[in-house]
């Protein structure tokens, strides 16, 4: 809508210098008049009515120039013009403080910063408010129970700890809550698996059968496409719903891209179908993918980003 109203500013300045242009700084109504005038002369009428003809006037015609309806629409165009763009401006802006007062905005900005090991509590229900309401296989594979949250705060902390890490998060200006999370991690040429989707045992709680193909997938094109040489590897990447759609998962990632082309190393994702268009709008290419068994078709694609520098 700012975009719009801006737009219809911009034309409304347009068709002023238009005016400008051709009317030549008008100083008196009759000038605007002749440039009005499409050089018809029309009488007015010479009916008279009852009462002037009781009264016995006489009605002299007078004469008027007609004029081009588009010089009309070209005198009143900036005016309107500019009323709809200063209508919309006002629009917008009350739309983004109505949204900020139920939330759905953060009026602050939101930063992503290295998590420290006190957002670790945050971070353990990070998956379930980002992934379970959009994504019904990973709320299978991780429900949001006591032992699963406990699995996930070993993992952030332990990664938090780590100097092959980074747990990249965005928190909420407001209360301190975690509202992202990118998990990065340096892997070495000859570094087997997939992170720690790898490395930790899985709880009671876990949907095994669902779980192993799954991250089965990831690690057999991982291990295929990069082994041989350094290279990072997104782990995890959620924004909570309640702020989905705000540019915080692109924050994240473009932090993560900057990080990896610091270091000048590529890095592998695997991503589902929802995440797929954020990846390649950030330079990632797909290379594959990996469709899980069972009677949804929940497919994830491996997606590489080479290296910007
Ligand atoms: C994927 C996710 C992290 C994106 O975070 P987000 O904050 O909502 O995304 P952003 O607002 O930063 O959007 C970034 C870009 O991606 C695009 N995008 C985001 N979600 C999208 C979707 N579901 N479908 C298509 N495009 C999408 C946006 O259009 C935007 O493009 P733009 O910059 O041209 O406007 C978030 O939707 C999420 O947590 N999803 C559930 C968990 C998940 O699937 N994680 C990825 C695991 S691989």
């Amino acid at each position: 809508m700012l975009t719009v109203s801006l737009m219809l500013s911009l034309m409304s300045v347009y068709f002023t210098l238009v005016q400008q242009r051709e009317l030549s700084l008008p100083t008196s109504a009759d000038t605007s008049r002749k440039w009005l005038w499409n050089g018809t002369l029309r009488n007015t009428r010479t009916e008279r009515s009852a009462s002037e003809l009781e009264a016995g006037q006489i009605q002299v015609p007078k004469q008027i120039r007609e004029s081009f309806l588009t010089s009309n629409i070209l005198l009143q165009a900036p005016f309107e013009l500019l009323g709809i763009a200063i209508s919309l401006f006002l629009g917008a802006l009350a739309a983004y403080l109505g949204l900020a007062r139920l939330e759905r905005v953060k009026l602050g900005t939101v930063e992503v910063v290295e998590a420290e090991l006190s957002n670790v509590a945050s971070l353990s229900t990070i998956v379930p408010r980002s992934f379970h309401p959009v994504n019904p296989y990973i709320k299978k594979v991780f429900p949001n129970t006591a032992l699963i949250r406990q699995w996930w705060s070993t993992i952030f902390s332990d990664e938090i700890q780590d100097p092959s890490c980074k747990v990249l998060t965005a928190v909420d200006p407001d209360d301190g809550t975690t509202i992202g999370v990118l998990t990065l991690r340096l892997l070495g040429p000859n570094d087997r698996g997939s992170g720690f989707w790898t490395m930790y045992d899985l709880t009671e709680d876990h949907d095994k059968i669902a779980y192993r193909p799954m991250i089965a997938g990831m690690t057999e094109h991982r291990e295929r496409t990069m082994l041989g040489k350094p290279h990072f590897l997104i782990e995890a990447f959620g924004v909570d719903d309640a702020h989905k759609g705000l540019q915080i998962g692109k924050k994240l990632l473009s932090r993560a891209c900057q990080i990896a082309d610091e270091a000048g190393y590529e890095t592998f994702v695997q991503a589902n179908a929802s995440a797929r268009n954020c990846y390649c709008k950030l330079g990632f290419v797909e290379q594959g993918k990996s469709v899980m068994p069972g009677e949804v078709e929940y497919v994830e694609y491996m997606l590489v980003r080479p290296c910007k520098t």
